[in-house]
C-alpha cells in the first residue's frame, strides 16, 4: 500500500513499508531456517536506526568516518564523474553522506529510500534545510520494492544511484548479485552507481568494529527482539540472549548473532520455536570484498568499473560503476 505522509515543511514522503502481515512470514521463514537468520532490515525500526548511528560513531567502527572523508575529499571529481540527473540514495538512514555530492553536482535533485519512515522523514527534512534549492523526495520502501517505486517526477531524468556505507555487505552475495541487477533496472541504460565497499582487514579491527566497547552494537542486535515482541506479539526474553560478532574468514564475512543463554522455547507469530543452549539467531552478517572481487560480482550483474577512489589506508573504496553494453 502506498501512501503519502504529510509533515509540513519538510519535503514529500512516501511510505510504501511492508505490512505487519508480511513481516509475520519473513519471521517465520527466518525462524525455520537453520540456523536461524532474520532479514538485517528488521534492525531499522526508529530505535535501531538511532543506535545504528551511535554504533558509526564509535572508535572502532571507522567506516563510516573513512569514507565520509573520503567523499568529502573527492566530491568534485566523482561529481564530474557522475554527470547530471537524480542522486537516488538507497538506504539513505540519516543522509549524512551526500552533502559534499549535493553541492559538487551542477544541477542536483535528490531520491532517498530507507525502510525507517520517521528517520527518512527526519533526515530529509535536515537535508532540505542545509539545501533549500535542490528539489527532494523520501521513499520509504525495502529494496524487495524496488521495481514498484512510484513514478514521480524526480526518476523521471537519468539516474545516479548511490549506495554508501558498505550496505551491500549486509546481503549474501547472492543476494547482492540480484540487487546490483535491480539497481540497474531501476537506474536505466545510461544510469550510473556509487557505491562504497568495505574490504577485509585485520580480524582483530573487524571483530571489534561489530562489538564496541560501549555496547552499542549489542543493543543495536537486542533491539532486534524487543521489536518483534513489540511489533509482531512474540516473547523473547532479551536476558537470554547474548550477543556475539565473529570474523568467519571462509566466507570474508563478520557474523553478527544473538546466542541462546539456555535451552528455551519462544513464542513467535502464532508458533513456538525451540532454541538449543549455544544456538545462534543470525542478526545479520557483513561481508567484505576486496575490490577484485566486488568488481567480479558487479560485472556479473552487468555493471563495470568508471572509477575507484580509496582512503589512504585502503581500508574501503567508493566504486564508479556504469552499465556493461
Ligand atoms: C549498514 N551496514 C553497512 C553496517 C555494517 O557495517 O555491516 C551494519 C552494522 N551492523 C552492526 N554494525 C554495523
Amino acid at each position: 500500500m502506498t501512501s503519502t505522509l504529510h509533515r509540513s515543511g519538510t519535503p514529500e514522503l512516501l511510505d510504501l513499508h511492508p505490512a505487519a502481515a508480511d513481516m509475520r512470514q519473513l519471521v517465520i521463514e527466518g525462524l525455520s531456517q537453520t540456523p536461524k537468520q532474520l532479514p538485517a532490515w528488521f534492525l531499522y525500526d526508529a530505535e535501531g536506526s538511532r543506535l545504528f548511528d551511535l554504533i558509526c560513531q564509535q572508535p572502532e567502527y571507522s567506516l563510516t568516518k573513512t569514507e565520509t572523508a573520503l567523499l568529502e575529499d573527492q566530491a568534485q571529481a566523482m561529481a564530474a564523474a557522475l554527470g547530471d540527473g537524480t542522486l537516488v540514495e538507497f538506504g539513505a538512514g540519516s543522509a549524512r553522506k551526500v552533502g559534499p555530492l549535493l553541492e559538487a553536482l551542477q544541477r542536483p535533485a535528490y531520491v532517498a529510500l530507507d525502510i525507517s519512515a520517521d528517520h527518512l522523514a527526519q533526515a530529509c527534512a535536515r537535508l532540505q534545510k542545509d539545501h533549500p534549492d535542490v528539489p527532494m523526495v523520501g521513499i520509504c520502501c525495502d529494496y524487495s520494492q524496488l521495481e514498484q517505486l512510484p513514478s514521480h517526477p524526480l526518476l523521471q531524468q537519468r539516474r545516479l544511484g548511490f549506495f554508501p556505507g558498505s550496505s551491500l555487505g549486509n546481503f549474501t552475495t547472492t543476494a547482492a548479485e540480484t540487487l546490483l541487477r535491480q539497481f540497474r533496472r531501476l537506474l536505466g541504460p545510461d544510469g550510473t552507481l556509487l557505491i562504497g565497499i568495505d574490504q577485509p582487514k585485520a580480524t582483530e579491527r573487524l571483530e571489534a568494529a561489530y562489538d564496541d566497547a560501549a555496547g552499542i552494537s549489542a543493543r543495536f542486535a537486542l533491539n532486534l527482539l524487543e521489536r518483534l515482541n513489540r511489533d509482531l506479539g512474540c516473547d523473547f526474553d532479551l536476558d537470554q540472549f547474548r550477543y556475539q560478532a565473529r570474523w568467519v574468514a571462509a566466507a570474508s564475512h563478520i557474523e553478527m548473532a544473538l546466542i541462546s543463554q539456555r535451552d528455551q522455547t519462544v513464542q513467535a507469530c502464532g508458533r513456538s520455536w525451540h532454541f538449543a543452549e549455544g544456538e545462534s539467531l543470525i542478526t545479520e552478517t557483513s561481508h567484505k570484498y576486496s575490490p577484485e572481487a566486488f568488481l567480479n560480482l558487479a560485472a556479473r550483474a552487468g555493471w563495470t568499473s568508471e572509477a575507484r577512489w580509496s582512503d589512504p589506508r585502503n581500508d574501503l573504496s567508493l566504486h564508479l560503476l556504469k552499465q556493461a553494453d
